[in-house]
C-alpha cells in the first residue's frame, strides 16, 4: 500500500506544478497569477475540493502523446466562498497556454452540469490561448459543449466569468453568455480577432490593449462589468458580487442582519439643485437610501446616463437602476437602455427586488441614435421591466417625460409602490418645448412672442410639472417627503416580500434583440 499511496502522492505533485516552474515564473513576471493560486485566494481556506486533477489529453497529433499534463490545463472543482458552495473552473495557461481541448472541455463541463443539479453558481477565471491548435475540431466542438451548458445554465444558476489573461475567439462565447463578466486591467484581454487579423483586415492599427483590454471593454463596449485593478481586485469583486446573490432561481439571496433604527434621512430635502435643469449625481440619492456603504455599482463605466448595482436595504438585497442628471442629464439612449435591460433581467431571474430612482427627460434625439436602433435597444429595457415579477418599486425624484415615464418602472407596466417626490415632473415633455408646441399660433402672434411663451411655458408647468395629476389618477401611490424615502422603501419591499406573479404560460417570450 505504501508504494500505492507513493505513486497517488506523486500523481497529485505532479498536477499540483502545473506546466513546470519556468513556465509558471514567466506567469509570475507578467504580473499573473497561477490557476491554483487564483484559487487559494478565491475560495474559503481549506474548502476546495479539486474533480478530474488526473486528467490528461487523449490527442496523438504532432508528438502530443508525449507530452501530457495531468489535469490538461484547467483545475476544476467545487468549494465554499463565504460559506456558501460555489463550482469553480480555472484555466492553467503553464499548461499549453491554458488552451482548451477535447478534454479540458468535458472537465468544465462536468463541474457545470454539478452545478445545474446541485444549485449553486458557478464561477469560471479565463487565462487561455484558446482552442487547442493541435486537436483542430474536437476542441471547437468543446467549445460547444460549454456554450450551450452556459445558456441551459443562464437564469438556473449565477454564472461569473473573471478574464486573468488572453480570451480570444471562440473562448469569448462561453463568459459573453454568463451573467458578469471581471477583467484585470492590462493583463486580460478579449476579442474576437486579434490585432494583427484587424490589421490585414481593416487596416487599422491597434493593440490589444487598445482592441479589448479591460478599460476598452468596460467604457466602450460595455462587454465587462467590472474592470480590475489586478488579480485580488478580481477576486474580491467576485466575492462581493455573489454575497448578493441567491445560489439559484429557486431561492433567495442572503440577508444580513439588521436592526432597526431611525429612517429619516433629512439631508435628502436639500439633495436637488435650484433648478430642474441643473445635474448632480444620483448616487447621493442612492447612498442616503441605503444601507451603509452596501453599494456594487455595474458597469460603473459604460453608459453613465444609467447607473445600475446591487446594496442592500435594511439587510436584504436590492438591484438598483437609476437615471444619472449628470451625465447627458440622464437621458436614456440605446447603451443605456441596454445595460438597464440586462441588469433587470439578471435580477428578476434571482428574485432580486427592483428599487428604480428616475429622473429623466427622455431619449437622445439624433441619427445616431435611431440608425442603430434606439427603437430597438429601448425595447429592450422596457420589455425587460414589463416581464419582471420581482417586487418593483419606483421613486421619482424629478423629471418622468414621455415615453420614458412609461418605460422606466411606471405602474401601467407592472410596478408595485410608485413613489414621487414633490419635486416631480410627470409630463409628457418638459414646460418650454410643449408651450412652443401647442401654443406656437399664439406665441408667433404676440406683440413679444418670448413674454408669451413664457406666459404659456409657465401655464404649462403649473398644470404638468408636478406629481398631483399622477398622484390623482393612481399612477403614484404617494408622493412623500425626500427624507421619508428610506423609511417608504423599508416598508413597501417588506410588504412585497411574498409577491407572486405568473406571466402567461409561454415557451419564452422574444424580447427585442
Ligand atoms: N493551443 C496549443 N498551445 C497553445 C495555444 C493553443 N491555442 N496557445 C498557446 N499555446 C502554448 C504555446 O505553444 C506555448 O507553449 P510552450 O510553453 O510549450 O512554449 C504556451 O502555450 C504559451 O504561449 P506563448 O505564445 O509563449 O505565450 P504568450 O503569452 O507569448 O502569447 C497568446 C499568448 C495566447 C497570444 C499566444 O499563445 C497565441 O497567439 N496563441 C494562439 C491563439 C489562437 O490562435 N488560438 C486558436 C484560436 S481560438
Amino acid at each position: 500500500m505504501d508504494n500505492k499511496i507513493k505513486t497517488l502522492k506523486h500523481k497529485r505533485e505532479q498536477a499540483q506544478a502545473g506546466g513546470g516552474i519556468t513556465r509558471i515564473e514567466s506567469q509570475h513576471k507578467k504580473g499573473k497569477l497561477t490557476a491554483r493560486e487564483r484559487l487559494h485566494f478565491l475560495m474559503d481556506e481549506g474548502s476546495f475540493q479539486e474533480i478530474g486533477m488526473l486528467v490528461t489529453h487523449r490527442s496523438t497529433d504532432f508528438g502530443m502523446q508525449t507530452e501530457k499534463y495531468p489535469g490538461d490545463g484547467v483545475v476544476t472543482g467545487y468549494g465554499t466562498i463565504n460559506g456558501r458552495l460555489v463550482y469553480v473552473y480555472s484555466q492553467d495557461f503553464t499548461v499549453f497556454g491554458g488552451s482548451l481541448s477535447e478534454t479540458h472541455a468535458e472537465k468544465i463541463c462536468k463541474i457545470m452540469e454539478l452545478a445545474l443539479k446541485n444549485g449553486a453558481p458557478v464561477v469560471g477565471l479565463n487565462d487561455s490561448g484558446g482552442a487547442r491548435i493541435q486537436e483542430g475540431v474536437v476542441s471547437l466542438g468543446g467549445y460547444a459543449d460549454i456554450f450551450y451548458r452556459n445558456t441551459m445554465a443562464s437564469g438556473v444558476v449565477p454564472q461569473i466569468s473573471a478574464i486573468m489573461g488572453p480570451c480570444a475567439g471562440g473562448a469569448v462565447y462561453s463568459p459573453a453568455i454568463t451573467d458578469f463578466i471581471l477583467m484585470v486591467e492590462h493583463t486580460s484581454y478579449m476579442f474576437v480577432t486579434g490585432p494583427n487579423v484587424v490589421k490585414t483586415v481593416t487596416h487599422e492599427i491597434v493593440t490589444s490593449e487598445e482592441l479589448g483590454g479591460a478599460n476598452t471593454h468596460a467604457s466602450k463596449s460595455g462587454v465587462t462589468h467590472f474592470a480590475c485593478v489586478n488579480e485580488i481586485d478580481a477576486i474580491q469583486h467576485i466575492k462581493k458580487l455573489l454575497s448578493y446573490m441567491p445560489q439559484n432561481c429557486e431561492d433567495k439571496a442572503p440577508a444580513l442582519p439588521y436592526e432597526p433604527t431611525n429612517e429619516l434621512r433629512p439631508e435628502l430635502n436639500d439633495v436637488l439643485p435650484q433648478t430642474a435643469q441643473q445635474p448632480y449625481d444620483v448616487r447621493e440619492i442612492i447612498a442616503h437610501l441605503i444601507d451603509t456603504d452596501s453599494f456594487l455599482e455595474v458597469h460603473k463605466d459604460f453608459a453613465e446616463n444609467i447607473v445600475v448595482g446591487f446594496a442592500r436595504l435594511a439587510g436584504r438585497s436590492i438591484g438598483i437602476i437609476a437615471n444619472q442628471p449628470a451625465f447627458l442629464a440622464g437621458v436614456l439612449d440605446r447603451h443605456s437602455s441596454t445595460k438597464g435591460a440586462r441588469f433587470v433581467r439578471f435580477c428578476d431571474s434571482f428574485n432580486i427586488p427592483l428599487l428604480v430612482i428616475e429622473d429623466v427627460p427622455g431619449f437622445l434625439p439624433g441619427t445616431d441614435q435611431e440608425w442603430n436602433a434606439i427603437i430597438t435597444n429601448g425595447a429592450k429595457l422596457l420589455y425587460a421591466f414589463c416581464e419582471a415579477t420581482v417586487p418593483r418599486v419606483t421613486v421619482i425624484t424629478r423629471k418622468a417625460y414621455g415615453g420614458a415615464y412609461d418605460v422606466m418602472n411606471s405602474k401601467h407596466i407592472g410596478a408595485d409602490m410608485n413613489f414621487a417626490w414633490p419635486s416631480a415632473e410627470i409630463a409628457v415633455m418638459g414646460a418650454k418645448g410643449a408651450a412652443e408646441i401647442i401654443f406656437k399660433r399664439e406665441i408667433n402672434q404676440a406683440e413679444d412672442p418670448e413674454a408669451k411663451w413664457r406666459e404659456k411655458e409657465q401655464l404649462y408647468s403649473d398644470i404638468f410639472a408636478n406629481p398631483y395629476r399622477a398622484a390623482e389618477r393612481g399612477f403614484i401611490d404617494e408622493v412623500i417627503e425626500p427624507s421619508e424615502t428610506r423609511l417608504k422603501l423599508i416598508h413597501a419591499f417588506k410588504m412585497l416580500e411574498n409577491k407572486v406573479v405568473n406571466n402567461p404560460r409561454k415557451k419564452h417570450g422574444n424580447i427585442p434583440l
